[in-house]
């Protein structure tokens, strides 16, 4: 038996003055991204910002249906339409950001399993190491690779 370890490293910032000018930029598109969630039930805001190689942004944001499980996350909104809208870019980064009632989350929203996994999947396609930045109000959480939030990603076939 070997008992083995992993270790997860992140980079804590106390606001997007802190960040660099390219990941201020894509951190406040998830932000304004927020405003274009469709979110009737559960009035929580999400916003998701994908950057390509190339510098283009693309935004997304939670969708909601009369059907629950019909609804998507803003994390897949973004990727699928990033992917579905231009299959031949490689994305480098993404971005996520909450809001209630108007007001950013205080605390970084971090994102579920379903959306780690999609993630995953668009790292391993762009073949690039995929950022994700979780904006809160005064705390934002870099990541340098979805690996960091989802050990163990399955990419078995
Ligand atoms: N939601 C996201 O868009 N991203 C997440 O990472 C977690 C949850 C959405 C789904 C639903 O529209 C609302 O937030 C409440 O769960």
């Amino acid at each position: 038996m070997t008992s083995k370890e992993i270790k997860i490293a992140y980079k804590e910032y106390d606001g997007l003055e802190e960040l660099e000018q390219k990941d201020r930029e894509l951190a406040q598109s998830a932000i304004d991204a927020t405003a274009q969630a469709y979110a009737p039930y559960s009035k929580f805001n999400v916003g998701a910002a994908v950057l390509f190689q190339d510098g283009e942004i693309i935004k997304g944001a939670n969708q909601e249906n009369a059907a629950y499980p019909s609804g998507l996350c803003a994390e897949r909104t973004a990727l699928f339409y990033a992917s579905a809208s231009r299959p031949d870019k490689a994305m480098t980064a993404i971005a996520i950001a909450a809001s209630q009632n108007g007001e950013l989350l205080e605390t970084p929203v971090t994102p579920c399993g379903a959306c780690r996994q999609v993630m995953a999947q668009y790292q391993l396609k762009s073949k690039l190491p995929m950022q994700v930045l979780l904006v809160g109000a005064h705390k934002i959480w870099k990541f340098e690779k979805i690996d960091d939030l989802l050990p163990f990603i399955f990419d078995s076939i």
